[in-house]
């Protein structure tokens, strides 16, 4: 029996560039964006003439491209100048300030940061980026565990712009007084796409992505509909791969309905799948977060032990974080009057059924 046999060459595959669907992937236009963009160059722009820039807040839900958005800018300005230096920080990725400052080294291409200490991480960054403007984007800001970064930067650097992303709105109404007004930022909303916009970047996307005129108009629609319905673009991206691939699986040269009806069952199946493969006790915990929703991570321990639930707050707190992971609930950490919490929101499932 040959397995690999039967597959079709790789001349003939209807991916003409596959990369084009990683999520990393910043597509050459960015349609609908156009305002956000145009902002964010305005907040930039003050650096190019040696003077100080304007601090932005973005925020919006996920797979909306907040983060494609502004890379796009980074980008076009590095095309257009060498006067303005760009850093890109993903704090999901690097969440304390001590990783952040090594990862700022490494991409201002100072190596020998073993065995330094924070501060002195600091002055590395501090000679090298007061040597002309600065953008500094500092993505996912919510997932950080300290802001100690933030204030040396808006302290330290003089001639900097600081753009902050993050999904969750109130992330800059419960930052302390003191960092919010160093930071002043100006408030940026990514709103959601409506159905044309959504079918609009799917459809450049297969431009980029697959040969021409692989895609039946029903396997599309359908495509575009879920991602739709999800709100989510990143997802739609992933859809459109896995039609293709399910497409390729039955050695087909078009994606056809049912290839697109694949790939959205499986990414239901993988919602039902985790639901019901949790564990009772994070069972328990998942129906507290929903009953609970937008409540702190403590008071949320307090009723899950009422009702039963075992483990310590440590155990629980993995059981969030496993929640998390799996997109059954959002947490955000917060400071507040009482110190640092954590809020939990469950989602909905959006999804409908066919
Ligand atoms: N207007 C757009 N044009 C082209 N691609 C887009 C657009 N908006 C979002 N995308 C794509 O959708 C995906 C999710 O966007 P991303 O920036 O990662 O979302 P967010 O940061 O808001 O969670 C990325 O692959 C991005 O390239
Ligand atoms: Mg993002």
């Amino acid at each position: 029996m040959g397995l690999f046999g039967n597959l079709l060459g790789s001349g003939e595959s209807i991916f003409k560039n596959e990369d084009a669907l990683d999520a990393e992937f910043i597509p050459k236009l960015m349609p609908y964006r156009d305002e956000q963009q145009h902002y964010l160059a305005s907040c930039i722009k003050p650096l190019l003439a040696e003077r100080n820039g304007r601090n932005v807040f973005v925020f919006g839900v996920p797979g909306i491209g907040k983060t494609a958005a502004v890379r796009w800018v980074l980008r076009d300005l590095n095309d257009n100048t060498d006067d303005v230096r760009t850093l890109y920080v993903n704090c999901w990725q690097k969440n304390t300030t001590f990783q952040i400052y090594v990862d700022i080294c490494h991409q201002l291409e100072y190596m020998f940061t073993q065995n330094k200490r924070a501060e002195e991480l600091l002055n590395i960054i501090k000679n090298v980026c007061n040597k002309k403007g600065v953008v500094f984007v500092f993505d996912e800001i919510d997932k950080a565990e300290d802001y100690e970064f933030l204030y040396s930067l808006l302290t330290d650097i003089y001639k900097r712009s600081i753009i902050l992303i993050t999904n969750y709105k109130e992330w800059l109404t419960d930052i302390e007084a003191r960092l919010q007004s160093r930071l002043v930022p100006e408030v940026l909303e990514f709103k959601e796409y409506n159905r044309e916009e959504t079918e609009g970047i799917l459809k450049q996307r297969i431009e980029y992505a697959f040969v021409s005129d692989v895609w039946s108009p029903d396997a599309f629609s359908l495509i575009a509909k879920t991602a739709f319905e999800l709100k989510d673009i990143r997802m739609g991206i992933h859809l459109l791969r896995e039609s293709g691939l399910a497409a390729e699986e039955k050695a087909s040269k078009k994606i056809l309905l049912e290839n697109a009806k694949i790939a959205v069952q499986k990414i239901q199946e993988l919602s039902l799948k985790n639901s019901a493969d949790l564990e009772e006790d994070t069972q328990l915990a998942l129906a507290v977060c929903k009953e609970q929703s937008g409540g702190k991570i403590g008071d949320l321990f307090k009723i899950y032990k009422e009702r039963g639930g075992q483990g310590t707050y440590k155990t629980f707190q993995r059981k969030i974080a496993k929640l998390e992971q799996n997109n059954f609930i959002t947490a955000t950490k917060v400071t507040g009057k009482d110190g640092n919490t954590t809020l939990i929101s469950a989602k909905e499932r959006k999804l409908t059924e066919y």
